[in-house]
């Protein structure tokens, strides 16, 4: 990431995001980091449900088809021009690497066109800053717990850019985990939503590991799944929906857990729900009733996959004067407290 010292911005600053890290396609503009004036995403999830999961070629191919009527219905709905973007953000990892290829050249193209700063995003962080678009201001020290499809962290933010990971999954990330649950239910896909459904008809009546790793915040998801598959396995689930009530409980319990328990030992102000699992009700709930401090719950189409959280990302690192080059690659595996492009 390129420093630049002086950076001049209108009285508002709208940034573009764009994102495509996975199988979503999505663009959105946010002026000043706080405010989303569109955010449009095309859903690729009814083609890769046929088969069980996301395809990355099938992803890819689709994000080229979907990026400029994304781009264009985004504009129209802010009622803006292109020229009228100060700034481009994009998503450049962790991801499917063909899916943000297609993402960071589209992005590049258009800051090169309209001549505008470039700036690259980690999605991780992007999906922290969804609570700045709730319209309330964070207070930090913040405790941010991150819950997506690949990753389950949780992340001490005592600023902006200011981050320290205190704990993780050692194994499954809690979507992965909600997917894979699905999958063995016969659910369908995606699998997180679908074993919500499942449980919102069911009772938490078997008895599943409680998933604690002594001494640690880090998480483990992978044991709550084989015991789940065991029971199936040897017949004992007569109820899929208690199966998933069972599972989603047992989940969310460890989440909730190990959150208020950093939360107490950091001291911070607020908490804040991040990341597509962040949608599950139960967690939300839960994670509510049980804190004794104020929890940050962005609404359902602010935790999943979308570009205000990429954009709203991308203005705070703007206003610190930081940027990227054209030279900006896609970093599959990026880890959630590495930028990209550092100098
Ligand atoms: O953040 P996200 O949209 O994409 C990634 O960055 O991975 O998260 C996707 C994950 C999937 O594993 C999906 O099953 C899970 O979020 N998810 C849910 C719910 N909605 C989405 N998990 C549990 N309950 C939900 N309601
Ligand atoms: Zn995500």
């Amino acid at each position: 990431m390129n420093r630049r010292p002086c950076v001049c911005y209108n009285l508002h600053m709208h940034v573009l995001g764009i994102e495509s890290s996975c199988d979503e396609t999505a663009a959105a503009i946010v002026e000043d980091g706080v405010k989303i004036l569109s955010s449009k995403v095309a859903s690729q999830v009814d083609i890769h449900a046929r088969y069980g999961g996301v395809v990355p070629e099938v992803a890819s191919r689709q994000h080229l088809l979907s990026a400029v009527p994304v781009l264009n219905q985004c504009l129209e709905a802010a009622t803006l021009k292109l020229k009228n973007i100060d700034a481009v953000a994009v998503t450049c990892g962790p991801g499917l690497a063909g899916s943000l290829l297609v993402g960071v050249n589209f992005a590049k193209s258009l800051a090169l066109a309209l001549d505008k700063p470039l700036i690259g995003v980690n999605h991780l962080e992007g999906h922290i800053y969804a609570n700045w678009l709730i319209g309330h201001t964070p207070v930090f020290p913040a405790l941010a717990i991150i819950v997506s499809g690949g990753h389950t962290d949780l992340v001490l933010m005592k600023d902006h850019g200011n981050y320290v990971l205190i704990g993780r999954t050692r194994d499954d990330a809690a979507g992965e985990a909600f997917d894979k649950a699905a999958r063995l239910l016969n659910l369908g896909y995606p699998g997180g939503p679908a074993v919500e459904k499942a449980a919102r008809s069911g009772s938490p009546t078997l008895r599943l590991p409680k998933g604690i790793i002594p001494n640690s915040f880090d998480f483990s998801f992978s044991g709550i799944k084989t015991a789940l598959y065991r029971l199936v396995e040897t017949g004992q689930v007569a109820s899929v929906n208690d199966a998933a009530a069972s599972f989603q409980d047992a989940v969310v319990k460890i989440l909730v857990k190990r959150t208020l328990a950093a939360a107490e030992e950091f001291g911070v102000n607020q908490i804040l729900l991040a990341g597509g699992v962040a949608a599950n009700t139960r967690l939300r709930e839960k994670m509510v009733k049980d804190s004794p401090i104020p929890v940050s719950i962005p609404p359902l189409s602010l935790c999943t996959d979308n570009a205000a959280i990429i954009a709203s990302c991308g203005y705070f690192h703007l206003i610190r004067g930081e940027r990227s080059g054209l030279d900006l690659d896609v970093y599959p595996s990026l880890p959630f407290a590495s930028m990209p492009n550092p100098d």
